[in-house]
Order: C-alpha cells, then structure tokens, then sequence
C-alpha cells in the first residue's frame, strides 16, 4: 500500500475491513469511509480545520463523565439524535424524542392520579390519557417513566436545593389503560453551553434552549418501549429546540379546566389547567 494516492485510499481504507465478519458492521464501516472522505474532498478540509475537529473531541471527551455526555449532546444538536429518533419511529405508534441525560433509574412509585408538584413553585397542572395499542385499544398494566425540569428550569440532577425524587415518578397505569398525575407546569432551559457543544452553538449563532417539555418512556409487555416528550404549543422556543426534538404530534394546548369534581379529586384549585395526550405503543 506504499502508493496510496487520494483517488486509491477510500478503497484502501474500505478494503482494510475486509476481514469483518459482522455484515452490518462491514456496511456501516464501508458507508462511513466512503461519506467521510466525501465531506473531505468536497470542503478540501484543511489540515488547521481537521485539527480544529480532533480539538472538538478532545475537549468532548475531557468535559464528559457519568453525569455529562458531550459527544450525545452533540450529535443532538446537529440533529443525529432526532434522525434516528424519526427513522425507527414504528408506524401507528407514537412518535419518538429525545431521551435527553436527564432520565435517573428507579423513580419513585407513584398511583393513577397521584401528585408529584407537592411543594414546587409553578402552574399546578393535571396531566392524563390513555395508553393504547396502535389500533387504539387501550393497554392495561402498561408502564410510564416520567420526568420533567422544575420551574428554574433545571433537573434535580443539576439542582442541590431539590430532592433526587422531585418531579419523576414510574407508573403503572389500570386495566383501562388510564394514567394521571397532578404536577407543575415546567420551562424552558439550555443545554448546558459551557463546553465544545456550547463554542459551536456560538459560532454559529445559535441559542442552547430547549422549549418546555414532559419525558416519557412508556412500555408494556409484548410492545416496543417509546422514548418521547410532550411539548407545549404555546411555548416562546417551539420552533427553536436546540436539540430538534419537537414533532407536531407531540404538541399538548393546556386548557382551563372547570370541571368541580376533578379539581376536588385532585386537590386543585379552579378553574386548573389540564393537559391530555394518549400513547399509542406499537408491536
Ligand atoms: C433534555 O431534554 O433533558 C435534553 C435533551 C438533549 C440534550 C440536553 C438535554
Ligand atoms: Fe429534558
């Protein structure tokens, strides 16, 4: 391989995995090779600019822990993440959204109906729905993971004033397929922008603020797990997430709810505002 030219060497490199014997892996290897050394050819990259990206990663790697994910956080916002959010979305199923690094084992159990704003500041709100099959029959015993930022815009991971088990909960929902929570309604916050994620966001004149959002991971025996978000039509960043995770089907319009007996259940004063989506979980 002593003559390796620029028009011999995607080969090269691509026949240098000949020996995979992992077919999908050889196709990705193959794929990746080939649209790398594309993106090389057709932007006549720079030594200064390759090393400008190997700098990327470094800094990527040194500012990652168990806690932070750099390299997640950017491929979420140069829109990876949602891509293969959207390309593995099953039909008949809700849609799929970011799982986010905010997601903690073993929430607290909570019942259909229970409360998770107890002593948060914020707009009480009820939120519910069904969770059903991609027919719209409902799922009994279907599983929630719920978690969600307080009203500073912040996770209890990034916040030693809450309590590791504020504003997260699992659920299990009844035969009906039926799930409720009281909570408090959450807002927008940046993705934290105080490493490399945060200098190319800068240099490209972009903000690091997610609209507010409710996270879902919703399961059921027999089903396939969905990983999603519910937003909030009316909020200032829906059409500026900076990680792309925003679907229109994903949308809730909180309405104002004067229902006496329902406000009296669940301890809210009137008139409440009450969001409902339903899941639609697919085989
Ligand atoms: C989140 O929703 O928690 C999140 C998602 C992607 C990147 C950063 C945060
Ligand atoms: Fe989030």
């Amino acid at each position: 391989m002593r003559n390796v030219t620029d028009s011999t060497i995607t080969q090269a490199v691509v026949r240098s995995f000949d020996g995979a014997t992992d077919p999908r892996f050889k196709h990705l290897i193959e794929r990746l090779t080939h649209h790398l050394h594309a993106f090389a050819r057709e932007v006549k990259l720079t030594p200064d600019e390759w090393m400008a990206g190997i700098d990327f990663l470094y800094r990527a790697g040194k500012i990652s822990d168990e806690a932070r994910n750099e390299f997640i956080l950017t491929s979420d916002v140069l829109g990876l993440s949602s891509l293969v959010d959207m390309l593995h979305s099953a039909a008949g199923g809700t849609e799929r959204s970011a799982l986010g690094p905010f997601h903690a084992e073993n929430s607290p159990m909570l019942a259909v109906g229970g409360d998770i704003k107890r002593d948060n500041d914020g707009e009480p709100m009820l939120v519910h729905g069904l969770v059903l099959d991609a027919k719209g029959k409902p799922i009994p015993a279907a599983r929630l993971d719920f978690w969600q930022a307080a009203i500073n815009g912040k996770y209890w991971q990034q916040d030693s004033e809450q309590s590791p088990d504020n504003l997260r909960f699992r659920m299990v929902t009844g035969k009906d397929g039926a799930y409720a929570f009281t909570t408090v309604r959450p807002a927008p916050y940046n993705v934290p922008y105080d490493g490399p994620v945060g200098d190319l966001l800068r240099a490209g004149g972009r903000h690091a603020w997610r609209p507010a959002h409710f996270h879902f991971i919703v399961s059921a025996e027999g089903y396939r797990p969905l990983t999603t978000e519910v937003f909030f039509e009316d909020d200032q960043y829906i059409d500026q997430d900076a990680v792309f995770g925003v679907r229109e089907s994903l949308l809730v319009n909180p309405r104002r709810n004067t229902d006496k007996a329902l406000a009296q259940r669940h301890g809210l004063p009137l008139p409440f505002h009450s969001v409902e989506f339903d899941f639609h979980l697919s085989r």
